[in-house]
Parts: structure tokens; C-alpha cells; sequence
């Protein structure tokens, strides 16, 4: 995490759960009377992804790009470069080991659909590994063209090749550090478990708001979506998606977790920890009213979230009203993070686990340690034959 959280545990000296003057002191009083004490420092030490000086600047130049279907893909800051699609590549491996452990096995030829695809690397790898015989892509902007089939050959051959050289190399460092959103450091064996004399290329590449994305007149066996969710109504995307899925169909889902500290691919100015996650939206509004109303145009765009307040066990149910039932399910955690924050010391536990996770129940009773502590989570749905 940037700008990780050192001693939170002060704030747990003065928090009651009386109300406190919200103009006399450095509190905030959510709209069912709960004091949340903000901490001194906390808002200032928060340092933003891509280099991005300021909470401003990010919602700019990286998540109005990202969510705003007018926006130039060309002026945007997400990454192109072959680093960070090398990472990439350590994804579809975890993705083929995770439907392994949950036990799938499809019969006949594999239909794959990606939402969100970006530069379609997941995909074109899965296809390399055998997961799947045809793969198609859709993402509301039009990412196909940033890395080509040559570019990802020639980086599985350049990336094996130096790999298996020297196993101090650059390269083995980068796989290791895992691909930045799942935090996997899934071992690099494409080389060994793919057959790269495959076709690689995506068999379809559709430019369209998912939820609009009529399939191309196809239902399919697989659908994936890595680090996607999040732009969607939960409700509206489990829809979609369980429509889209041929029956006995699955459905493998990462997302980046809301409950982690500053809501994850939010990256939300707060002053306290984990404060997006206990006030309701309506209160974390009215907070950057009360506290940053320089930032309050910011968040309302920066706030892409359909659904927020979102835990793992809401994510299941709401599947299962679609027909999808969870297979599985693992979380990813950032052991450096937990060290520097959860376990720096009993008081810091004491404050997430009785003051943090009381807090976020308050508003969603399904909340759960876990959610406080994982960066991402997967979950593997299948679709009743
Ligand atoms: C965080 S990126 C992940 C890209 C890709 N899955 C990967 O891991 O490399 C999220 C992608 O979702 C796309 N996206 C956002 N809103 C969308 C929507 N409503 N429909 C389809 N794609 C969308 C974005 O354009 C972006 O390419």
C-alpha cells in the first residue's frame, strides 16, 4: 500500500462512541450518531499510484480515463509499457490454477469471454494455456491495439529465455513482486505448461459498456473479469454476466476489495483508516463537505463505485439470486502491509478489530475481519446445468 499506516492505535484514546461537537474537535459524526475520531497526519501521508502528486491529479489523469466513455484513450496514464504487461503475464497462471483447484472441467470446446479486457493479455494467455479454444474480449474503451500478438510472443520468448538464464535476473524480481493487483507470485511456467505453438490471437475484440454488450449472438463457457466489477451495479453485472453463460457455465471474478484501507482502486483521501468503510456514502459525502469541500467535486467523480460497501459475502449472495453458485473463493493480502499496520502492535489490532470492524458492520452487518485486511479476492461461480 502507499503511504502504509504506521501507529494508529492513538486514535483509539479519544474515540467513544459518544457524539463529540463536530465543529470543536477533529471528529466526525456519521448521520447514527457514532464519533469517528480523524487522525492527525493520516490524510497527509497518503502518496498516489502512477505518480500522481495529489488525490486531483489522479482522478484526471488516471480514473476519468479509465471510466469516461468520451475521454481519449491515447492522453490516458495506464500502463502500456511491456514491465507491466510482464506482469500480466503471471495472472492467466494463477487464473488456470485456481479453476484447476475448483474442480473445473469443460467438455467440448471452450468459449471465453473477458469483460473489461484492456490489452487483452489474460485472455490471449489463457487461450496459450489451453483454458479455453476461442476468446473474446469486450471493454467500454478500445485497448486492443496496445500490445499485439507479435509484442506478447516475442515477451513470453524474451522473458523465458533471460529466465531461464539466470534466476537473479530482473526478470525473476519482477515475477516474483507479483502482477500489482493480485499481489500472486504464481511461479512463471508458461514455457513448460503452454503450448506456444497456439494461435494466440483474440477471436473478438468488442468495443462496448458491457452491460449494453449483447454477447455477439454467442453464450459462453467461461467468463473472466480482472478487476472489473467495480465500474459496475453488482445486480446489474451478475445479470448480465449469468445471461451471457451457457448452462454449467463459470464465471471466474477478481476484484480489488472496497474494504481495504483508502477503498483500494479507489485511493480515497481520508482521514482516518478505513474510514470510506465505515460511514455510509451519503456520510463520506458529507464528510468532504465538512473537512475537504476542495476535494468534493473530486470524489464525486473519483468515486466510480457502483456498488460500494461491498464485502466477499455480499458479492456471493448476490450471484446466487442470478443462478451463479460460488465454487471457491481466496483472498490475496500484502504480508509488508499487514507487518507495518494489523500487527505493528496489540493497540493497532485491538482498534481494527473493536473500533474498525464495529464501525463497518454498522453499515453492513457482512463485513468481516478479512474484509479489513485483503487487498484482493477471487471467486469461482459456476452456472447450474
Ligand atoms: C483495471 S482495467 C483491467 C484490464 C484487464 N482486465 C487487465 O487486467 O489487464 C479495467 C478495464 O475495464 C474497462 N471498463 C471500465 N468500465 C467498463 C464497462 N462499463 N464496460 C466494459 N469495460 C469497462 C476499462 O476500460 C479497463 O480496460
Amino acid at each position: 500500500m502507499n503511504g502504509c499506516p504506521n501507529d494508529i492505535s492513538m486514535s483509539m484514546a479519544g474515540e467513544t462512541s459518544q457524539m463529540k461537537n463536530p465543529l470543536m474537535s477533529n471528529v466526525f459524526v456519521t448521520s447514527d450518531g457514532r464519533a469517528i475520531d480523524l487522525i492527525p497526519g493520516w490524510f497527509e501521508q497518503k502518496v498516489w499510484p502512477l505518480g500522481a502528486k495529489s488525490y486531483q491529479e489522479f482522478v484526471d489523469r488516471v480514473i476519468d480515463p479509465q471510466v469516461n466513455e468520451e475521454s481519449s484513450h491515447d492522453d490516458e496514464v495506464y500502463p502500456k509499457s511491456p514491465v507491466f504487461f510482464l506482469r500480466k503475464l503471471i495472472t492467466p497462471e494463477a487464473i488456470l490454477q485456481v479453476l484447476e483447484e475448483s474442480m473445473i472441467h469443460f467438455e467440448g470446446p471452450v468459449t471465453l469471454l473477458d469483460i473489461g479486457s484492456g490489452a487483452a493479455i489474460i485472455p490471449r494467455v489463457l487461450k496459450l494455456l489451453g483454458v479455453c479454444d476461442a476468446a473474446y474480449g469486450v471493454d467500454i474503451q478500445d485497448r486492443s491495439g496496445d500490445f499485439s500478438d507479435q509484442a506478447l510472443t516475442e515477451l513470453i520468448s524474451e522473458v523465458t529465455r533471460t529466465l531461464l538464464q539466470d534466476e537473479q535476473s530482473d526478470v525473476m524480481k519482477l515475477l516474483r513482486g507479483g502482477d500489482g493487483v493480485s499481489t500472486w507470485t504464481v511461479p512463471f511456467s508458461l514455457p513448460f505448461v503452454a503450448d506456444m505453438n497456439r494461435n494466440l490471437s483474440m477471436d473478438g475484440y468488442y468495443v462496448s459498456d458491457f452491460l449494453k454488450f449483447d454477447g455477439a449472438g454467442r453464450q459462453y463457457d467461461l467468463i473472466t473479469t480482472y478487476a472489473g466489477l467495480c465500474y459496475f451495479d453488482i445486480r446489474d453485472y451478475f445479470e448480465k454476466v449469468a445471461s451471457l453463460l451457457n448452462r454449467g457455465g463459470v464465471h471466474y471474478l477478481m476484484d480489488t476489495n472496497y474494504y481495504h484501507y483508502y477503498g483500494e482502486s479507489l485511493e480515497l483521501p481520508l482521514d482516518a483508516p478505513w474510514l470510506h468503510a465505515r460511514v455510509t456514502r451519503d456520510d463520506l459525502f458529507r464528510y468532504y463537505r465538512e473537512h475537504h469541500p476542495d476535494l468534493e467535486s473530486y470524489v464525486e467523480r473519483g468515486f466510480f463505485q457502483k456498488s460500494s460497501h461491498c464485502a466477499v459475502k455480499n458479492v456471493i449472495a448476490c450471484a446466487r439470486e442470478f443462478g451463479l453458485e460460488a465454487l471457491s473463493y481466496r483472498r490475496s493480502y500484502k504480508t509488508d502491509e499487514l507487518e507495518k499496520m494489523h500487527y505493528r502492535s496489540g493497540a493497532n489490532l485491538k482498534f481494527i478489530l473493536q473500533k474498525v470492524l464495529t464501525d463497518c458492520q454498522a453499515i453492513n452487518p457482512h463485513v468481516t475481519y478479512l474484509d479489513l485486511i485483503s487487498k484482493a479476492w477471487t471467486i469461482v461461480f459456476k452456472k447450474a446445468s
